[in-house]
């Protein structure tokens, strides 16, 4: 199912954060939404699941008008998030995290049994601390947690905020091959990165965004062949 923001204007108090957006993911796609900080990135993941409101402009999914909805709705339309800052329950187990992930799902337990499988297939590491205590895991493993979490919901949509942030070069590395696993079990990845270079890598096309505004966007040729690109965001 493809997402279509058209128009969108977003603000938290008076001044709005979000000047008109209007971008597309894909229902096969990876796509990628890169900028500075303090660009908008986190505010576009957060209009797009409902948390932030529109002032004007529209959101769509699979054909159908999102924005407006509460969050929860959004999220049961098939759209999951990794929030940034792996927001992960420090006082539930690792498998308790994992489970909260498919709370509401309806397609029975064998078919949540077996994507627990393939969470903890892809994370063997959870599988081992399956009974620890969310925020008794290290930085790396509550990425990995969050990330789970968020598969566990089987979504048609995965939003992913800065998903390699603070995570060391092995860790960075791990996090984008299982970003191509995702994507290859069927679900369509939006991700906002600083890390251009490893996002561009893994994405079929990307954005811009400088002052809550999309300032460019092209394949992930384009991106990286683009002077200004390579100046901004890639260090060349
Ligand atoms: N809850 C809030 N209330 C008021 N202003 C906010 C709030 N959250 C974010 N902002 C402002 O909105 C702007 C965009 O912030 P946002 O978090 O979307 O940036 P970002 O691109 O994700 O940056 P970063 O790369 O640092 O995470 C910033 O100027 C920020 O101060
Ligand atoms: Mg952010």
């Amino acid at each position: 199912m493809s997402l279509q923001l058209s128009g969108v204007v977003a603000a938290y108090d008076a001044a709005p954060v979000l000047h008109g957006i209007d971008l597309e993911v894909g229902g096969d796609e990876i796509v990628c939404l890169l900028g500075g900080n303090a660009a908008g990135k986190s505010s576009t993941m957060r209009a797009i699941v409902g948390v932030l409101p529109l002032r004007a402009g529209e959101i769509r999914f699979g054909g159908r008008t999102i924005s407006g909805r509460a969050p929860a709705e959004v999220i049961a339309s098939g759209i999951a998030i990794v929030p940034e800052g792996r927001r992960i329950f420090p006082r539930l187990t690792v498998l308790e995290n994992l489970d909260l992930g498919a709370y509401g799902r309806r397609d029975g337990r064998a078919a949540v049994a077996a994507d627990l499988d393939e969470v903890l297939s892809l994370f063997p590491r959870l599988g081992e601390r399956a009974s620890q205590l969310g925020g008794t895991l290290s930085g790396g493993e509550q990425q990995m947690l969050a990330i789970g979490r968020a598969m566990m919901s089987r979504p048609s949509l995965l939003l992913m905020d800065e998903p390699s942030m603070g995570l060391a070069p092995v860790l960075v590395d791990q996090v984008f091959e299982i970003i191509r696993a995702i994507h290859a079990r069927g679900t369509a990845v939006f991700l906002v990165e600083q890390n251009a270079r490893m996002a561009l890598e893994v994405s079929f096309r990307g954005y811009v965004l400088q002052q809550g505004r999309i300032v460019a966007s092209g394949s992930r040729e384009e991106l990286l062949a683009s002077n200004e690109v390579r100046k901004a965001y890639l260090g060349a």
